[in-house]
């Protein structure tokens, strides 16, 4: 088929040319926009599942909904490395300097938003440049009272417009613990004051953990969504779709191969509707293009979906990967392991903050990358 028409979108956070089975979580985000309307204002909402399960698209999804409804929107991309913490901080106060600007045009503030840019500019949020105190003076007071007070002052001026002002944070298990606290501390403020406020994450299954660790109140503060596979209706709405709209058809075998192949994934349906497209002579596609498409979409999750993980994890670490994936099992006991224990302590934490594995629950390790034992196995061990 013409390559310049390919209508799948393999990779992260691209949208979709349609978001498929998330209509739950799309309609709960149109009821709070909805009721902020009428000045009712509910809970924040977290959305967590495995990589490559359309967590970023979603959350983009959302965040164009309440933008084509007049929100005040920030959005941020949350970050662990040793400067994380400083790029997180600056990339809200970026974002809410932004979003501040394009919701004042948009509501032909004049003089409104003036107080509110001015408490921004001033906080300790503003890093770099803009800033009044240096990183290294801020401390975790300093960002929960700042947070709080451009919350306050934002929702006066978002309330009067009948729309809320909501963060949206991506690879939120990534998030600093002064930010992490200062949003929670906000969002529960908001819920008492009745603040039109809304913290929207996302990230790996271990989110919500995460965000109880920081206050054990922030299990009553969201709507938790766990985002999983496609289901099959869905799954296959997401492969047919695409390529009807540019005059491509599938033969039932062909469909049925692809579909039992991606086993509802996102991100392997998007890899796998990609490579068909490529290989295939004319439409309908075949049960040969199919099973051609597999092999090819397959090597290239190979050489960028996986690898994106694995290559960041040290030889010691992948050593630890390889003995849960040997387990055969989805969700095994650390102590099972044929790694002793001493030593996977520490291999455990790593590859946990690299994002490659969670506990799903106490005593067990899972990967955060669906088919990742199975990527393991294709690899050939040049760790030992
Ligand atoms: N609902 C959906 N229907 C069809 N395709 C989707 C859907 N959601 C996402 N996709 C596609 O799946 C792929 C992965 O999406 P996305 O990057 O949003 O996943 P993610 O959960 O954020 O992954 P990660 O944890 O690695 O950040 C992209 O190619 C995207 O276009
Ligand atoms: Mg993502």
């Amino acid at each position: 088929m013409d390559p310049a028409l390919n209508p799948y979108t393999p990779g992260s956070g691209r949208k979709p040319h349609s978001l498929q089975g998330r209509d739950r979580e799309i309609e709960a985000f149109d009821l709070l926009v909805a009721r902020a309307k009428a000045r009712r204002y509910d809970r924040g909402m977290i959305l967590s599942g495995l990589r490559g399960v359309g967590k970023t698209a979603l959350l983009n999804h959302l965040r164009a909904h309440a933008e084509r409804h007049g929100w005040f929107t920030v959005r941020l991309e949350a970050q662990n490395s040793e400067t994380g913490a400083r790029v997180n901080h600056k990339q809200l106060a970026t974002g809410l300097r932004s979003g501040l600007r394009k919701f004042s045009t948009r509501h032909a503030l004049k003089q409104a938003g003036e107080s509110v840019m001015t408490l921004i500019e001033g906080s300790s949020l503003s890093v770099a440049g803009v800033s009044v105190g240096a990183p290294s003076s801020r401390s975790t007071e300093d960002t929960l009272f700042d947070i709080e007070e451009i919350v306050e002052a934002s929702s006066e001026l978002v309330r009067s417009k009948g729309v809320a002002l909501a963060v949206f944070v991506d690879e939120m298990q990534d998030l600093d613990e002064d930010l992490t606290a200062g949003l929670i501390v906000a969002q529960h403020r908001a819920s008492q004051e009745g603040w039109p406020f809304y913290v929207i994450g996302a990230g790996l299954p271990n989110l919500p953990a995460f965000l109880a660790d920081s206050r054990s109140y922030a299990e009553r503060l969201f709507l938790y969504r766990r985002i999983g596979p496609l289901d099959e209706g869905a799954a296959r709405q997401a492969l047919v779709d695409p390529a009807t709209a540019v005059g491509g058809t599938y033969s039932g075998e062909a469909l049925e191969t692809v579909l039992a192949a991606a086993e509802g994934y996102p991100y392997f349906l998007q890899e796998f509707g990609s490579a068909l497209w490529e290989v295939a002579a004319g439409t309908p596609f075949q049960l040969a293009d199919a099973e051609l498409a597999i092999e090819a979409g397959t090597a290239l999750l190979d050489q960028g979906f996986f690898p994106s993980r694995w290559d960041r994890a040290t030889p010691a670490e992948r050593k630890y990967l390889r003995s849960i994936a040997a387990t055969g099992e989805s969700a095994p006991k650390t102590s099972s392991l044929s790694i002793s224990q001493s030593t996977a302590g520490p291999l455990r934490a790593a590859a946990i903050r690299k994002g490659i594995v969670y506990s799903p629950e106490h005593g067990r390790i899972s990967f955060t990358v669906p088919g990742m034992a199975s990527f393991i196995a294709r690899q050939i061990d040049t760790d030992s």
